[in-house]
Parts: structure tokens; sequence; C-alpha cells
């Protein structure tokens, strides 16, 4: 959520700083901000409500030049979407600037006490208090910028990645991260870029840091990098290489990140099983599973946290592990789960499954879970991020930076993983026969294959996309592995093209959504030839009864739902527990063209951003 830009060097600052908050836009955010120490030593803030694109045009007639800069994309939680409260912001003096992703929560109790030492407040944020509170900190003690901090984030509680110029010190930015992500490039000549995530620094440098919760970091041009913790221990940082590269971030010819990252699936599971299943293509290895077997073949329960997709690729996993490993399985909403006081046991495995790795509440129950004893694993996207380091093993999905602020191939991987892991365990657990095991690992290599085909129905969706834009409403149906499906395609339309809609259990809609039914709402079923088929057809009976239009997503070659469905998008055929990672492709599709139809911002829906990293 939000984009925190710095740069430090020899270079121009203003168009790295532009960029980079080009490149950090997909998180989603109201209004943006620049400040550099300009060529004649001062400090220049610029801001503005809206895109970048709108700062630039503020920025035309501006004095943009320096080496030194910090720059913003903000996510407004306190305060209004303007350019009043749009960071940076100015200390009272105007010596100091402050950008900040992340909530202060005691910045009522701070705020108070400062005005009362007549400080004056220029905007509604939580964050302003930072500055003021660094300044005041700072004059009345003569320390430097970095000492200030060093006292001023005693007091504060919440979370924050910040980072502040001092118009003394033109060639040095201090940074600082507390449950908020912060990242820091090495660059050539002792230049220092810094980001919320790798994405605005991989075109000029692959050797980065990221900052651990309570660092403190001084970027001071041709100086080592210095990081002291909060209680004054100077830290080693590991110095690690980052593998995302431009071409990924780029849209590679697609009109819309959202496009690329689905026809991108079927590499994306390729990827992912990569390493992890053999060339026989008959056994799975997954080193969390080889290091810690103990605990996974003794666990009594698993519980898995997440929020959003990652619930719903949560609830598929639940459905995998208990078949095939008969271990009971909880799925949570992160973010109740960390606030219910669950009962969490040492023998308890905690599978935290998020894309970003940053999400709040994920990483909050991650804390909760590990505080309590219990072995906790992430499936995580985004190498280096919070989650991964901060859990005892995980599994990446590899599928590569996710743009697009709707998940798409996050969730497919995050099906993948949570299918191979459940094979894995239910092999060691012995709860899987040799025979089974094999013939799902060989299905599961056919998988990329069979969404290849799948997308080939993207026309035909395109085509068919135009007839759902007058909707207000939708339902979407599904039973079984399908049901998370449901939601997970109810979940994408709402996002990019504000219709709204909601997903079901199939045999659910007679308890209650039955009643909307009529000729104007739209009802999209997965029928796929499983275990449920023809309960599924009486569901689609039941809808049709009431005059309801049927959009069916059927087996290849099936006659019977063709006759009953208004319209029909066939999928290749595949066991009951892998058609999520076939099926969910054309409502993604379909949530894609209705959104493009409608005109709508597919890769920035409003409102939204693409990592939650407040709560
Ligand atoms: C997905 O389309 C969403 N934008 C959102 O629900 C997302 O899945 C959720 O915020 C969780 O993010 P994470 O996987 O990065 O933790
Ligand atoms: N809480 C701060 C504000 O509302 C920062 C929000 C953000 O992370 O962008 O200004």
């Amino acid at each position: 959520m939000c984009g925190i830009v710095g740069y430090v060097g020899r270079k121009r600052a203003y168009p790295i700083l532009i960029k980079g908050l080009k490149r950090l836009e997909y998180r989603g955010y109201d209004s943006a901000g620049v400040a550099m120490i300009g060529d004649d030593g001062g400090l220049n803030v610029y801001k503005s409500k809206g895109k970048v694109a709108d700062l630039e045009t503020h920025c035309e007639e501006k004095d943009t030049t320096g080496t030194t800069g910090i720059a913003h994309t903000r996510w407004a939680t306190h305060g209004e979407p303007n350019s009043a409260n749009a960071h940076p912001h100015y200390s009272a003096s105007g010596r100091l600037a402050l950008i900040h992703n992340g909530i202060i929560e005691n910045y009522v109790t701070l705020k108070e006490n400062l005005m009362k030492r007549d400080i004056a407040f220029r905007s509604d944020t939580d964050s302003e208090v930072l500055v003021q509170l660094i300044e005041y900190i700072m004059l009345s003690n003569q320390l430097d910028l970095f000492q200030a901090m060093q006292v001023a984030l005693h007091q504060v509680i919440g979370a924050y990645a910040i980072a502040v110029l001092d118009r003394e010190h033109p060639d040095t930015i201090v940074c600082a991260r507390q449950s908020s992500p912060l990242v820091v490039g090495l660059g050539a000549d002792g230049e220092y870029f810094l980001a919320s995530d790798a994405s605005p620094i991989a075109e000029y440098t692959d050797r980065v840091v990221y900052l651990n919760d309570g660092d403190i970091a001084v970027l001071q041009l041709g100086k080592r990098l210095n990081v002291v913790s909060l209680s004054g221990e100077r830290q080693h940082p590991k110095v690690r290489q980052i593998d995302v590269t431009l071409g990924q971030l780029e849209k590679g010819g697609y009109p819309f990140f959202m496009l690329k990252e689905i026809f991108e699936q079927p590499q994306c599971i390729r990827d992912c099983m990569r390493g992890r299943i053999n060339v026989e293509g008959d056994r799975i290895t997954l080193s969390a599973v080889i290091d810690y077997r103990e605990a996974l073949v003794a666990a009594r329960r698993i519980i898995i946290v997440a929020c959003g997709t990652s619930w719903h690729a949560a609830l598929i996993g639940k459905q995998l592990i208990e078949s095939l490993c008969r271990i009971p399985v909880e799925v949570e909403y992160a973010s109740e789960f960390r606030y219910r006081n669950p009962v969490i046991q040492p023998d308890d495995v905690v599978i935290a499954i998020s894309q970003s790795g940053e999400t709040a509440d994920t990483l909050a129950a991650v804390d909760l879970a590990r505080g309590a004893g219990a072995l906790v694993m992430g499936v995580c996207n985004a190498i280096g991020a919070s989650i991964p380091r901060l859990t005892q093993t995980g599994v990446y999905i590899h599928v590569g930076p996710e743009i697009g602020v709707a998940s798409t191939k996050a969730f497919t991987g995050q099906v993948a993983v949570l299918a191979m892991l459940a094979l894995c365990i239910a092999k060691e657990r012995q709860t899987i026969s040799d025979e089974l095991y094999k013939s799902m690992v060989r299905e599961l290599t056919l998988i990329p294959e069979k969404m290849e085909r799948t997308l080939q129905a993207s026309e035909h969706i395109e085509k068919m996309a135009s007839i759902f834009t007058y909707a207000r409403n939708c339902l979407y149906l599904g039973r079984g592995y399908n049901y998370p499906v449901a939601l997970e395609g109810a979940l994408k339309l709402k996002e990019i093209s504000y219709i709204h809609a909601e997903g079901y259990p199939a045999a659910e809609m007679k308890h209650g959504p039955i009643a909307l039914i009529d000729s104007e709402m739209p009802v999209f079923v997965i029928a796929t030839r499983d275990k449920l088929y023809e309960k599924v057809v009486s569901n689609v009976q039941e809808v049709r009864a009431r005059g309801g239009r049927v959009t069916a997503l059927i087996t290849e070659g099936d006659e019977q739902i063709r006759h009953l469905a208004d319209h029909v998008i066939e999928l290749p055929d595949t066991i009951d527990c892998f058609q999520p990672l076939i099926a969910s492709i054309p409502l993604q599709l379909l949530a894609y063209h209705i959104a493009v139809c409608k005109g709508k911002d597919v890769d920035r829906p409003r409102n939204l951003a693409k990592s939650v990293t407040v709560e």
C-alpha cells in the first residue's frame, strides 16, 4: 500500500523519483509528492492530489534540481486525500521533510504535546507528527537527524516506514522501519536507492538490503550504509541479490498487467513446479517438508491464515490437506484470527498465505502463532518480504512480480503450492497410496498445458463480456473445490468492474440468494464433471426455473449442461482437486473483459491497494 522512493547520488534525483513512483503505482494511492534538496541548497516539496502524472504537471515550472530526494504515493488513512495531506511533510522550521507509510497509533497524544509547545501543524495526517517530533527533539537537544530519530521513535507507537531529508545535510537520507517494508538499493559510485519494494530499484542495481523492524539507516553518498537498531546496536545488514528483471515489470505488449499476468499462468505454474517435481513427473520434493518433516507428520491441526484472494486459495488448501493428509484444517481471516485470542498449540502448524508477504493482518497473525510456539510456514510470492523472513520455513510460489492489483497468477500459484504441499505431507504421513500419489503428481504436471488450452477461450469470453456490463449484481455458484473458485470469481468482478457479485456454494442458494434471481441477474456456475456434477445440474435447473440467465463453465464435450445454459465456456478435464487451477482462468478473463468494456482502469481499481500494509 502506498509507496516510498528515495535517491542519494550524483545523478539528478527528480527523474529517478518520478519513475520509481510510477513503478509503485500498482500498489494503489490517492496523492503523490516529492522533496529534493535543490542545487541552491533549498529543500523543495511539491505534492498533488491524484496520479503521479498530475504531480509531474504540477512540477513543470518548479525547481526540480538536486541529487538527493524522497518521493511518496499516499493511500490515505488519516485525513482526506488532498495536497495538504499528501507527503512529504515539512517540519515546522522547514529544515526537514518526511514521508511515511503506515499508521501512527498514538499520534493524537504526540500532536497535543507538540501543539502545547506552539508547533503548528499543516495537515490532518498522523504522519506529520513524526517530522514535528523529530525536529523538536533535534533542535531542543542539539542532536543530528539520526540521533533525533533514535530518540523520537522510542515515543512512537504504530507501523512506519519513513524517510527524512535534512536541508543541512544535502547528501543524506535517514530512514527507519517498523512493520512496513523498506528496501535499500546499493548503486554504483556510492549512491543509494530506497523504496518500499524492489521494483523501483531493479533497473539500477541488483544489490539490496531489506531493513528489519526497528532498524534506522543512514544513506550518505559515498559512505558505507550505516544501520543501527532502535536500541542503538550496530547492525550488519546482509546484501542480497534481487531477481526481478525489468522485463518482468513491463507489460510485454499487453494492454494491462492483469491480462499479461492471466496469460502468464501456464509458465508461472511451470516455474512454480520447476526443481520441485522430478523430470519423470512422479515425485515432489519441498525443502520445507524435508526440514520440518517431524512437525508436519505429527501436526494435530493446521491453521491457514490469509486475506482476500489468498484466503480463497486457503479454502482450496483445506480441502486438499484434509482429504489427502487427514489432518484437520481451519481457515481463518488473518484480521479476525489476530484479535480473537485463538487457541494455538505447540503441535499446530500455521500456514500464512500472502502474495506480497507484507499484508499487515497476516503478519500479525504470524507473530501471534509464533508467540504461541506453533511452527509457522509462509506461502508467499515476494522474495525477501516480511512474512518469509519472519516464518521458520516456507514455500515460495515463484510466479514473478504481480503488478495488477487484482490477484490472478498468485492465486493459481498458491493453489499449486498447496497441492504440492498436501501431496508431500500425505506421502510422509502415508495417508496416500503410491499409485494415487504418482498419478496425481503426473496430473499436476499436465496442468500448464491445460491452462494454455483454457486461455484460448479469451476471445469467446471477450465477445460474451459486453452482455454483462449492464448487470448490477451477479451470482457465482460452485461446489466442493469449485466453491472457493466461485468466491474468487465474484471477488475479481467486484474489484475491477465495480459490479456487485456474490460467490455461494451452489446448494446454499436456495437458503436465501435464490430470492434475487430474475432475468436481470447473471448467474455463473462452475459445473465441471466432478463428483458433485449431478448436484450442480439440479442447482442449474433451480436457477432456470426462476428465469435466471446461466453461464456455465463445463467440461469439454459435456452436452447435458450445454442445453440448460444460455452460455457455456468449455474447460479441459482434470481431477477434482486441480479443477480450481483451470476453472479460475475463465472467471479472471470474464472479470477483465467486463471491466475493460466498462472502461475501467483494470490495473488500478479505485480504493484498492496491492499490498495492504495497514490493518
Ligand atoms: C486480490 O485480488 C486482492 N486485491 C486482495 O484481496 C489480496 O488478495 C489481499 O489483500 C491479500 O494480499 P496478500 O496475498 O498480498 O496477502
Ligand atoms: N497514515 C498516513 C496518512 O494517512 C500514511 C498513509 C500511507 O501509508 O500512505 O497520511
